[in-house]
């Protein structure tokens, strides 16, 4: 077996903390083989990928590498100015004449990759336009065709539909096939059964072990994960009862039929360009029920979440809470009449990176709770306890926390001051296999508690779990309107309404 990569006693604790993020790791990663790695929020994954591709240094161990390596990112690192294609090249460029950049050549070599892997992403616009599933598909592109010896994946089908992922499992097949190996992180452990050949399981910093996929159950892997003294975990329900509701008490306990909240003929347009982002889309939602939002990227998922962020207004038509129109409310606005908001950009919209863990954990507070410590300290408490964030200091920077860390943080923040209505989207990305059942339990009981819930989701299974229906975006039209009634037909009807076709 030839090795692709020797990783030898790597130890890495960041500065100002006592635990060891990578604790005496040491395995192979062969030549030709998709090595899977898993484990919990927070147990070190994507510090040792930084590691293994050079953004961070280790305190001691050593690396030998028998090959460059690309890596996708977690967080994007793509420049929003720019275009998808020429993202895509940026660093690598095709040249006419050895100095300008070849634009025809780099829209032909990205529609090439796109097209290989099915993604939906056009060439030619600029990224910060893009949703984030886009992204993502863009950071995928990028390393694909850096043409790499050894590419790793940072969770890269966490926003990716099913059709997506099963594309992009094909392609690194290929790539292994042809005798470059792969690293690829995911919480998805039915996707470790597809497509790994060996999984290396961390726990708390340490390698809890590396096995053939072959022959392997997911449980197991889940209790490598969690460590066999600990199997109640994933068992572990919301407790609803204990939880804080500072100001937080959903305002109309009573479930009746009234919408919470309705578009009315929305229509959102972008300048310079002829087909509408949003056409004429209506629904409403009612307290105590989940609406679901499906789609494949670009279709209109993300514009209905701006839309309902306060992020963009529509051009023409009307959105309602309780019959009063907010159609023109400023984000803060909003967030008085009664809005609770996850975003899918947990980076960008969803926290402030520079500002303390205590800080983001308050915001939503900020007017009233001042300094009252205590209030602070009881607040954060909650928080950290319901949603197990793994926080070892709430003064430290939120950049600080791992992926699934801020997303939880987020989470714990939003639906801890729900007053009325709560946007999720995209609720579980990056979240671990016991943190994304909670966070299912939780929608539920807030949807028990009279919450009305919109749920934007490119997970369907997820959306199948939880929504009472579903409406399918295509090209900026609701394509599909389900009620999700347990039919399991239902499934392979969105999936079509998915791909433009009308539904019957
Ligand atoms: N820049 C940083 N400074 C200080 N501590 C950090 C930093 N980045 C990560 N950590 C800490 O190191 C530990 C491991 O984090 P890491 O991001 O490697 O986890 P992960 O396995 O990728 O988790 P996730 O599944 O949530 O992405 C966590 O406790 C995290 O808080
Ligand atoms: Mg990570």
């Amino acid at each position: 077996m030839i090795k692709a990569i020797e990783i030898k006693n790597i130890c890495k604790t960041y500065s100002g903390k006592e635990k060891k993020a990578n604790n005496n790791i040491s395995f192979d990663l062969l030549k030709g083989e998709i090595l899977c790695i898993a484990g919990e929020n927070g147990a070190g994954k994507t510090t040792l990928m930084k590691i293994l591709c050079g953004l961070l240094k280790q305190d001691s161990g050593v690396i030998i590498k028998n090959g460059n390596i690309g890596m996708v990112h977690q967080h994007f690192m793509l420049f929003g100015d720019y275009t998808a294609s020429e993202n895509i090249v940026m660093g690598l460029e095709p040249r006419k004449a050895g100095v300008f950049l070849d634009v025809k050549k780099a829209d032909f070599i990205s529609q090439k990759i796109i097209n290989e892997n099915n993604f939906s992403i056009k060439t030619n616009i600029k990224v910060n336009e893009l949703t984030l599933g886009e992204m993502q598909q863009v950071e995928i592109c990028r390393i694909l065709y850096r043409n790499a010896d050894i590419i790793i994946l940072d969770e890269p089908t966490s926003i990716l539909t099913e059709t997506e992922s099963m594309s992009l499992f094909d392609t690194l097949k290929n790539l292994a096939n042809n005798g470059k190996s792969v690293i690829l992180i995911t919480h998805k452990l039915h996707e470790i059964k597809h497509i790994g050949d060996r999984v290396a399981v961390l726990r708390r910093g340490e390698l809890a072990g590396i096995r053939d996929v072959n022959g392997i159950d997911i449980n197991e892997i889940a209790n490598m994960m969690i460590g066999e003294n600990n199997s109640n975990y994933l068992k572990i329900v919301p407790n609803e009862e204990k939880k804080l509701q500072i100001d937080g008490d959903i305002t109309n306990n009573s479930i009746d039929s009234k919408p919470v909240i309705s578009f009315e003929n929305v229509i959102v347009t972008r300048r310079g360009q002829k087909r509408p982002l949003l056409d004429d889309v209506s629904f409403s939602v009612n307290s105590g029920e989940i609406l679901g939002f499906a789609g494949v990227g670009g279709n209109g998922l993300g514009v209905i979440e701006a839309a309902l962020g306060g992020f963009l207004h529509p051009e023409s038509g009307k959105i309602l809470h309780k019959g009063k129109d907010i159609t023109r409310f400023s984000i803060r606005k909003l967030r008085k009449q009664g809005l609770a908001f996850v975003p899918a950009d947990r980076i960008r919209v969803g926290s402030a990176s520079e500002a303390s863990i205590e800080e983001n954990m308050i915001i939503n507070h900020r007017n009233w709770i001042g300094r009252k410590n205590n209030l602070i300290k009881n607040l954060t408490k909650s928080y950290i306890e319901n949603y197990k964030i793994k926080a070892p200091d709430i003064k430290e920077k939120a950049s600080t926390l791992s992926g699934g860390n801020l997303q939880k943080l987020i989470l714990a923040r939003e639906t801890g001051g729900l007053k009325d209505y709560i946007v999720f989207s995209e609720p579980s990305w990056g979240l671990d296999f016991a943190a994304s059942q909670f966070i299912q339990k939780e929608i539920k009981a807030l949807k028990k508690k009279g919450a009305a819930v919109i749920l934007i989701s490119t997970d369907l299974d997820e959306l199948l779990s939880l929504a009472d229906r579903i409406m399918v975006m295509y090209m900026g039209r609701i394509a599909g309107n389900y009620t999700n009634n347990g039919d399991r037909s239902i499934k392979e009807k969105i999936g079509r309404s998915m791909q433009g076709v009308v539904s019957e």
